[in-house]
């Protein structure tokens, strides 16, 4: 069964991928990660891989929600079926939905942070802390259980409501008062920064190139982020992607995604980097940037806490534009697979979820040291909910350029892009031969069974890997 939702607009697709790209990813995590790493070489790397790998992956994943018009998962078995492929190939559809249902059930707990600093900021309760103080409140957060929970709750039902109001009602009509809202609150919480702040030190930072300081884990990084911030290999895109009009240009609109959330990335950067430099805070603190040196310096600063709650407000909106995207491909699925009605589709994904949502809570508090999952595994709950992420984003990325790469003949692709010879032709080597290389070198290289090897060595495995599994794919093809 299809699903008969299309976007009401053909640029719905685009405000809807910009709202589920832009989120943590942009404002949380990219600081923090540049901060780690240096700086300008940092974004030098992620900006090379946005455009070199993410972008086309980008469009390989819309492209196969277009094309099948279905969920992740019956899409992909749609495609194998009509494409006449192996069905191992449904793999991507599975994998996405459940990185998907992960990724929201610890991306709530965190963004839930967001409504305590929000909370924090309009009461002024930080406006006369020091650092210590500030620190000290973070970790009481932490340490209370219930109040993660209750955040958590209100998160992730907030972002529920959202998707179970529908595609139309709910998420279009959402994301189109929420999106501009949170470009007006970035630009006032620039503005106020290069008031505020020392912008000129920010840009410093953030824009001298120094390649030779970083790191192998900077390229790493830089590459995980890439992936992350555009929400790649999730089927969160493949999800939206169904919806899109066919008259929407595929390589335009990757390429307007990934700028407006580099761009994004990059001004919450200035901005956060302006007001840490300008309160004389270290710009490497780590996941703890915005959460502690962020209200540090909003505390710091004459009329911070009206800056900072709106900071704040700017980070929960763009989260929820993230999370309902995380919720939508296994709702559709639940939809159009057991034919429940929308809202007890988003309850069944969002309540199991929610769930398991619990353990990041108590990796933070009861479980933070002395688990079961430490005995297991040897690390906390999040950090292997983490973990398993980290593997099945590029997995799944490696998965989508493959079989966009490989399976899809010359015109079925040329037909869906159309588009001129020269671009395809580029767009052809990347999702063939770079995406692929450059995501499972990376995948390899993060595998600790094979960190002692050389760069040479995994290099020369991926491209080997790389052509055998396109070969024996097209082997497949040829003989059905
Ligand atoms: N791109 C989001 C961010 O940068 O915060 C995170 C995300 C959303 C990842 C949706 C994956 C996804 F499917």
């Amino acid at each position: 069964m299809s699903t008969n939702n299309v976007w009401t607009h053909k640029g719905t697709f685009l405000l809807a991928a910009v709202g589920s790209a832009v989120g943590l990813g942009n404002l949380w995590r990219f600081p923090y990660l540049a901060g780690e790493n240096g700086g300008g070489a940092f974004l030098l790397v992620y900006a090379l891989t946005i455009f070199a790998v993410g972008i086309p992956i980008l469009i390989a994943e819309t492209m196969l929600g277009r094309n099948s018009r279905r969920s992740p998962i019956m899409g992909m078995r749609f495609l194998t079926r009509t494409h006449r492929t192996s069905r191992a190939w449904e793999s991507i559809g599975w994998l996405g939905a459940a990185s998907a249902f992960i990724i929201l059930s610890f991306y709530s707990v965190i963004a839930g942070w967001a409504i305590h600093y929000t909370g924090q900021m309009i009461a002024g309760t930080l406006s006369a802390a020091d650092a210590e103080g500030v620190a000290a409140s973070f970790d009481a957060l932490l340490a209370s259980p219930a109040l993660l929970t209750l955040y958590h709750s209100l998160f992730i039902g907030s972002s529920a409501l959202v998707v179970g109001l529908g595609v139309h009602r709910g998420i279009e009509n959402g994301l189109r008062i929420l999106m501009p809202a949170l470009f007006a609150i970035l630009m006032v919480v620039l503005a106020y920064a290069a008031t505020i702040g020392d912008l000129a030190a920010a840009a410093d930072f953030l824009f001298t190139f120094d390649i030779a300081s970083l790191s192998l884990e900077g390229w790493l990084a830089a590459m995980g982020q890439s992936f992350f911030t555009l929400s790649l290999g999730m089927g969160a895109i493949m999800a939206y992607g169904a919806y899109m009009s066919g008259a929407a240009s595929l390589t335009t609109t990757a390429f307007t995604i990934a700028f407006i959330d580099t761009a994004v990335a990059l001004i919450a950067g200035l901005a956060i980097f302006a007001l840490v430099f300008g309160a004389g805070l270290d710009p490497s603190e780590g996941p703890g940037l915005m959460f502690v040196t962020l209200p540090l310096a909003f505390a710091e600063m004459p009329g911070g806490t009206l800056l900072g709650a709106i900071f704040f407000l700017l980070v929960l909106g763009a989260a929820l534009s993230s999370a309902i995207s995380l919720i939508e491909p296994v709702a559709a699925y639940l939809v159009e697979r057991f034919d429940l009605n929308r809202p007890q589709a988003v309850s069944a994904m969002v309540i199991a979820s929610w769930a398991l949502g619990l353990l990041t809570v108590f990796s933070f508090n009861r479980w933070a040291l002395d688990s079961p999952f430490h005995a297991l595994f040897g690390r906390s709950a999040f950090g292997l909910l983490e973990l398993a992420t980290n593997i099945a984003m590029p997995l799944g990325g490696l998965l989508i350029s493959l079989f966009a790469g490989w399976a899809l003949t010359h015109g079925e692709v040329m037909k869906e892009m159309r588009t001129g010879e020269t671009w395809f032709r580029v767009w052809r080597l990347l999702v063939h031969f770079v995406a692929p290389a450059a995501v499972a070198f990376v995948f390899l290289r993060s595998l600790p069974q094979v960190q002692g090897y050389g760069i040479p060595a995994i290099g020369a495995l991926v491209i080997v890997g790389t052509f055998a599994a396109g070969r024996s794919f097209l082997a497949e093809r040829n003989a059905s």
